[in-house]
């Protein structure tokens, strides 16, 4: 296998986590490059479900290292019970295989509180956050305010930050948002016996990839959320604050962009998105309601109920082109099974004009209408396929459009949620 990175190129949720374990055969390492929390990477290994929040979702191979960049930001508490739940569970996950970044930003109480009350002050307008303070540690990254992984191994400064920080954040909360202020005494106390636990993880991954590059060591870049959830590329402003673009890799993992060979856009045969925000092929009726509950689709973050609609090939074209796709990953193509016809969604209508791509404008996109390819479905259960043949000829016709419209190659096609239940086309990427 090349050097490769797996991105959503939809509004998150597209099943990366489980393409990424099946990748993972395949590489040395395993990285996470952006995000936080407020992700939920699903794998199902041997009958046994597994949510990953912060651990790259290769950590069931006991011989991979898993690395978090420096362009996540991480709270601290949740990678403690991550870790801890691998190890109940019997995976061993020592600090020579579990590397955070010490430039990675740490989300702390005071975000998680500001993103909460923001969104209760929003009201209607909310932009249904996972309330995890992703935004407001991106903020205060870029603000130069934010406390890193690095902090947490010299408590003197880690400690003057907390009390620097929660002075101005006291008083956003208290007297713009009205929300409750913070002592900082129990965080401070809180946050420096987490670092006791964390201080061995914490180290420089730019370096060990390097030097893993140079050995000729594989690398897999796990992305989290999607193309059309990235704060430049995504549906502004209902998007997360980080870019999950595959491009991101360089700033967020500490590499040069000639790193990657391969990068594999992950598509859920059909689309859903959490949270608020446009939806050019929702459905609310009850096809909507039939794919929501055939592919379970609730957040396995938050547990909301997900949005579902056709697949949106406008949005899939989108993602090709912004994060250079070489090939495809679709996923859930078993979901769709039992429905009559399909619509798929080539192009969109905009004040009489047929459009290939998605407009900034969020007024535009509101007046864009849907044009869709109606298709035949299927009645087989597909479940059991193994290879393309295997699949009923409307299946095929389906991934054939996929490949037409977006001008990239299908790489591989997901039946079902467990390891096994993929349709490997490159055999190249899954020796
Ligand atoms: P991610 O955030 O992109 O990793 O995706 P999630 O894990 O949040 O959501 C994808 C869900 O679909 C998970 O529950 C997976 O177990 C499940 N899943 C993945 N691939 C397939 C598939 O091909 N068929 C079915 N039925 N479920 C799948
Ligand atoms: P994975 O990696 C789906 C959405 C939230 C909300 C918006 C902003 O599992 O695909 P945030 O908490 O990031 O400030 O919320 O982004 N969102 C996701 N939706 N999958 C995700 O991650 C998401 N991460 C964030 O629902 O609409
Ligand atoms: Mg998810």
């Amino acid at each position: 296998m090349e050097n490769m990175v797996v991105v959503g190129t939809q509004w998150g949720d597209e099943g990366k986590g489980k393409i990424v374990d099946l990748l993972t055969a395949g590489a040395d390492l395993v990285v996470r490059y952006q995000g936080g929390n407020n992700a939920g990477h699903t794998l199902v290994v041997g009958g046994k479900k597994y949510i990953f929040h912060l651990i790259p979702s290769g950590i069931l191979y006991e011989d991979k290292t898993c690395l978090i960049g420096n362009g996540l930001v991480v709270d601290p508490e949740v990678l403690l019970q991550e870790m801890k739940r691998l190890e109940d569970g019997g995976v061993s996950i020592g600090p020579e295989r579990l590397l955070l970044s010490e430039k990675a930003h740490l989300i702390m109480p005071y975000h998680k509180a500001i993103d909460a009350a923001r969104e209760v002050a929003k009201g209607k307008a909310k932009l249904g956050t996972t309330g995890r303070g992703i935004g407001p540690c991106y903020e205060d990254k870029v603000a130069r305010v934010g406390i890193r992984a690095v902090d947490l191994t010299e408590p003197e400064v880690l400690e003057e930050k907390i009390r620097t920080n929660l002075k101005e954040k006291n008083f956003y909360l208290e007297k713009f948002l009205g929300a409750e202020p913070l002592d900082p005494d129990p965080i401070i106390e809180g946050y420096l016996k987490m670092g006791e636990k964390l201080v061995p993880y914490i180290g420089d991954v730019s370096l060990m990839l390097y030097e893993a590059a140079t050995k000729g060591k594989t690398i897999l870049f796990e992305g989290a959320q999607g193309t059309h959830l990235d704060v430049d590329h995504g549906t502004y402003p209902f998007v997360t604050s980080s870019n999950p673009v595959a491009g991101t890799i360089c700033a967020g993992a500490g590499v040069g962009p000639n790193i990657l060979k391969q990068i594999i856009g992950v598509v859920k045969a059909y689309t859903t998105r959490v949270g608020a925000g446009p939806f050019v092929t929702e459905l609310q009726d009850e096809i909507g309601d039939y794919i929501q509950e055939r592919g379970a689709e609730f957040g396995s973050t938050t547990g909301r109920r997900r949005r579902c609609g056709w697949l949106d090939l406008v949005v899939v074209k989108d993602s090709a082109r912004i994060n250079g796709l070489t090939g495809l990953a679709i996923t859930k193509l078993d979901v769709l099974t039992g429905l009559e016809r399909l619509n798929v969604c080539v192009a969109y209508e905009l004040d009489g004009k047929r459009i290939q791509s998605r407009p900034a404008s969020l007024t535009a996109l509101a007046r864009c209408k849907p044009i869709y390819q109606e298709m035949a479905g299927w009645k087989e259960d597909i479940s059991g396929a193994r290879t393309l043949t295997e699949l009923p000829a409307e299946a095929r016709a389906y991934l054939k459009e996929i490949e037409e419209i977006t001008g990239v190659p299908i790489s591989v096609v997901s039946v079902g949620p467990g390891r096994e239940e993929t349709i490997v086309v490159d055999k190249l990427l899954v020796p």
